[in-house]
């Protein structure tokens, strides 16, 4: 596909987001959130439902620990926020910031799978245990947060990495949860770095005269 195709389908899905009205929280939303960035974005972060700043506004984390997230990825990677694709689980603000229950996770599951699977990331970062469990079920989050994996996508032809971090909104609540979400944005960057291929056998030392 190309950006502008991917473009378009991208906002097919966000104005059907726009016209849904089957779910209490869809019903009752100021603006719902569907995502935004660059439809060839490399990374995708997934977060869990919007706040109130989002839902006022129709853009996902733009309050305050989205700032947080936003700043944290330019200062860390140097990548800008607009370069990446930002989304949800949950499409629609929850009552008082409730987490999402499972018909709301379920109702809107279909359009992130189409927004991932357009999008084709190489990296999706989960931000939370909503977003995490969505690929990762029946771990905890303090166990697995900056650790990568690879992940076959049933609609996909080839293995994009899983990246789960904390989400902001928990980083907000302490020294030590800032320091782990932002050493976990460190090793996204390592990620990102290009490989270094070693080959690390006797035959090419020979070969390169190291010995
Ligand atoms: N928290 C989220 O999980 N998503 C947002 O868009 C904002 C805050």
């Amino acid at each position: 596909m190309t950006t502008d195709q991917k473009k378009q389908e991208l906002d097919k899905i966000a104005d059907e987001i726009r016209n849904f009205k089957d779910l209490d929280i869809a019903k009752n939303a100021t603006h719902a959130v569907p995502g935004e960035g660059n439809p060839d974005a490399q990374i995708m972060f997934i977060g869990e439902a919007p706040g109130q700043v989002e839902d006022s506004t129709g853009r996902p984390f733009v309050g305050q620990s989205g700032q947080l997230m936003r700043k944290t990825l330019f200062e860390t990677t140097g990548i800008k926020p607009e370069e990446v694709f930002i989304t949800n689980i949950v499409k629609f603000r929850p009552p008082d910031n409730r987490d999402p229950v499972d018909n709301e996770i379920t109702a809107c599951a279909d359009w992130l799978d189409r927004q991932i699977k357009i999008i084709s990331p190489k990296i999706i970062v989960t931000l939370g245990r909503f977003s995490m469990a969505k690929f990762i079920p029946g771990v905890t989050i303090s166990q697995i947060h900056g650790i990568s994996r690879y992940y076959q996508l049933s609609t996909m032809n080839y293995q994009l990495i899983i990246f789960p971090m904390y989400h902001p909104a928990a980083a907000l609540r302490g020294t030590t949860m800032m320091n782990a979400f932002k050493e976990d944005f460190i090793k996204l960057k390592n990620l990102l770095a290009p490989q270094v291929k070693i080959e690390d056998n006797a035959s090419n030392h020979d070969q390169l005269g190291l010995f």
